[in-house]
């Protein structure tokens, strides 16, 4: 399995079950409420920990009770934390998530997420240098994420870039990324074309992005610009948070394997991720994920 380097942010997930959503000045009851360990990047880490890979996290959290147990959490499921700093006097990042029957409305707080810092990744480039593949998100600032592109580059080693939540990308930064992988909104926005043209924007850059299309599995193009989807895998969704994030992890740890091959297992991950409440619960073990691929019919 891939070594694998999570630069990103770290979150609790705060989760309200409402009926409807109040209006502004409107006190509401809600029905139901639940926290659990999130934010994209400790979400990346963990799916790509729980199917094998050996996982270091470069990221931040704040001096109180959240941050100690969301670092401790990432150590539970046997990811190095040795570069997950703690930003005193600062809050952990958090994410208010109000789930309806019909839809969900997300506040990022991103808190110390907000202070990694180019220095703290030039700080573990030592992690660069043993990693197989690096992966990172865009809940922290983007002058982080430049650097761990640069020193991915430096090192030799695949830059993969989540470009969620959704911005308008830098060339400088393009150019550094072995592979994009947005949804389809996220696509146009960093790339700046309509969301309309998700197709060409894919052929822009042959074999460098991979489109997520929720349900219906990821588009990506080969080297030479030819379009393939990857189907995904039919489920009763339960709670859809984090299935992008299940997604890349797997990919990340799947790597080796090339984008057909493991964009396959992203996609099987994904879809069981949506099976069980909050982002993390329902990322499948390497076992579980080949049990659900035999049932499949695709022995692996
Ligand atoms: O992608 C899902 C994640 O986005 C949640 O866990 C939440 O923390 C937000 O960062
Ligand atoms: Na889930």
């Amino acid at each position: 399995m891939n070594k694998v380097l999570v630069v990103g942010s770290i979150n609790m997930d705060l989760v309200a079950q409402v009926g409807h959503y109040p209006r502004l000045g409107e006190t509401l009851l809600g029905s139901g409420f639940a926290t659990y360990h999130g934010g994209k990047g400790a979400n990346q880490a963990v799916a790509a920990a729980r199917l094998g890979a050996q996982v270091t996290m470069i990221g931040r959290v704040g001096d109180d009770a959240f941050g100690r147990e969301l670092t401790a959490g990432l150590q539970a499921e046997g990811i190095n934390t040795d570069w997950v700093k703690t930003s005193p006097n600062t809050a952990s990042g958090i994410a208010m998530i109000t789930v309806s029957d019909s839809d969900n409305a997300i506040i990022v707080v991103p808190g110390a997420n907000a202070h990694l810092s180019p220095a703290d990744i030039e700080a573990a480039e030592a992690a660069f240098e043993s990693a197989d593949v690096v992966i990172a998100q865009l809940e922290t600032p983007l002058a982080s994420i430049e650097m761990a592109a640069l020193l991915a580059n430096r090192y030799g080693k695949p830059f993969i870039l989540n470009p969620a939540p959704a911005m308008r990308l830098p060339v400088s930064l393009l150019d550094k990324v072995a592979l994009l992988t947005p949804n389809e909104f996220e696509l146009g926005m960093a790339l700046g074309r309509p969301e309309s043209e998700w197709q060409q924007a894919l052929q822009q850059l042959p074999g460098k992005v991979l489109m997520t299309a929720g349900a219906d599995g990821a588009w990506f193009t080969d080297a030479a610009g030819t379009l393939q989807q990857q189907t995904s895998f039919k489920v009763t969704p339960v709670d859809t948070t984090g299935a992008g994030d299940t997604f890349n992890g797997a990919l990340a740890a799947f790597w080796d394997l090339g984008l057909s091959a493991a964009s396959r297992m992203a996609c099987a991950a994904g879809a069981l991720s949506v099976t069980k409440a909050g982002a993390q619960s329902g990322m499948p073990t390497k076992a579980q994920l080949q049990a659900f691929l035999s049932e499949q019919g695709e022995a692996e």
